[in-house]
């Protein structure tokens, strides 16, 4: 089974928080509107775009707020509910600040009969994180769920930011967490 994050996080490593005025990432003249418009021309929609816009600002902010939501949609001609549609369909994009290190663990049945409820016990007693989806106090690692990250062969697979980490094993996990520091 796979949960999404469940609570927004104490301890963001992304720039941007509600309460503070949005800062516009495709802002004229900016290397970020450059790539989107680039990118534009490769496509007879600029709907296409829609993805690798939102992978760029959740590199340059760390997560993908309403606002940016609503920033995105209006370079690309769609509604801000349309793109909340796709961020919320996909748990690669952050709705919330998260930690440092985003670790996602495979959930789905073949990864749970090989032990991956134990691996995801493991993540959030050494990372601090204590729940999924919340962020560790000391804003380094997030813990989620997911559904089947296409290594069956290597239970459990681990994604920590761009990185795998096959055969996860409870006993391995404070190794990881050490090779990440
Ligand atoms: S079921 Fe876990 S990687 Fe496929």
């Amino acid at each position: 089974m796979s949960h999404g994050p469940s609570a927004p996080s104490a301890a963001p490593h992304g720039q941007s928080h509600d309460h503070e005025p949005y800062q516009p990432v495709f802002t004229p003249g900016s290397a970020r509107k450059q790539e989107l418009d680039d990118l534009k021309t490769r496509y007879p929609d600029k709907r296409a775009c829609l993805l690798p816009g939102l992978w760029m600002i959740q590199q340059d902010r760390g997560w993908i707020s309403e606002d940016a939501m609503r920033e995105i949609g209006e370079q690309l001609g769609v509604t801000a509910a349309y793109v909340k549609g796709v961020v919320t369909f996909y748990t690669m994009y952050h709705q919330h600040p998260v930690g440092q290190h985003f670790i996602q663990v495979c959930t789905t049945s073949p990864c749970l009969c090989a032990g991956a409820d134990k691996v995801v016990e493991a993540f959030l007693e050494h990372t601090g994180c204590k729940e999924l989806g919340l962020t560790s106090p000391d804003g380094k690692y997030t813990v989620i769920e997911v559904e089947c990250l296409g290594a069956c062969g290597f239970a459990t697979p681990v994604q920590i930011n761009e990185d795998y980490v096959e055969n996860v094993t409870p006993e391995k996990v404070p190794e990881i967490l050490r090779g990440l520091q």
